[in-house]
């Protein structure tokens, strides 16, 4: 579905505000990255000062560690809590059968070692992001510097004989620089197309030296919530499929729609 930025926008709080509903007094809560998990992360502080909501935070990235340390939202390391009772956070792409590309903010590293570690993985997104089949949106993958020109030959050979749609393998760029993520490594982006066999794709890759971890996350989702512009909400659930819809109440006020709100 083709939507304009600002019904995306508000599709994004729709989600975001039903994701809400899974977060309960006293749990522990990991904070995705991206402008979908920010609008969760505002919600959140909004009950955590407003309604004393007790509970910890911890965030996917420094984005987001900083985002929520703004709303004052207490926080812990992944190391101090140990386990997580729930994830909230964005993807880029969605399938029906729950997996992800997610990396599109180049967080997916801190964001796959926090939901590994969660009970439960709720992901949140605008209809745009849903596909019939992954790979129109770039696939991140996340290497070390050391020998970086390498690993994307290994990769290149990996994917002549893979079930995809395109090799195209571009390092992701910050102005005239490569990206650096939070763990100070490099972004490869494989413009794939079509990805027929993610799970398979994805333990090839983890297989390769250099690589350290792909945005294919392949039953990890137990939840994603669909928000749509008009305030419906679709559940889409590992153990009971698809939920269907029901409302959200949103607030009238264009103003939280705005992108980059
Ligand atoms: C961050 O690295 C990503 O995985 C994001 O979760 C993903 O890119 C979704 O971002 P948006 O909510 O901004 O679309």
């Amino acid at each position: 579905m083709t939507e304009s930025p600002i019904n995306s926008e508000r599709g994004k709080y729709v989600a975001a505000k039903a994701a809400l509903e899974f977060i309960k007094p006293g749990m522990k809560v990991g904070l995705g990255t991206g402008s979908t998990a920010a609008k969760f992360v505002q919600l959140l502080g909004g009950l955590v000062n407003n309604e004393g909501l007790d509970i910890v935070g911890v965030p996917t990235s420094s984005q987001t560690r900083d985002l929520a340390a703004s709303l004052n939202i207490p926080l812990t390391t992944l190391d101090e809590a140990g386990w997580l009772d729930v994830t909230v956070d964005g993807a880029d792409e969605f399938d029906t059968k729950l997996n992800l590309i997610k990396g599109g903010g180049g967080a997916l590293l801190q964001e796959k070692i926090v939901a590994s570690a969660s009970d439960q993985m709720v992901v949140i997104s605008d209809a745009s992001k849903q596909v019939t089949t992954l790979g129109a949106f770039p696939l991140p993958v996340e290497v070390i510097r050391f020998g970086w020109g390498t690993t994307a030959k290994t990769i290149a050979e990996l994917l002549e004989a893979a079930n995809v749609g395109g090799h195209e393998i571009r390092m992701r760029m910050q102005g005239e620089q490569p990206f650096i993520t939070d763990e100070q490594h490099f972004i490869l982006d494989l413009h794939l197309k079509r990805i027929g066999a993610p799970r398979q794709l994805a333990n090839q890759l983890n297989r390769i030296p250099g690589v350290v971890e792909s945005g294919l996350f392949v039953v990890m989702a137990d939840t994603v919530l669909v928000g749509h512009e008009d305030g419906m909400v679709h559940t889409y659930d590992r153990d009971q499929g698809d939920m269907g819809t029901r409302a959200i109440r949103i607030p009238d006020d264009d103003s939280l729609y705005v992108p980059g709100a």
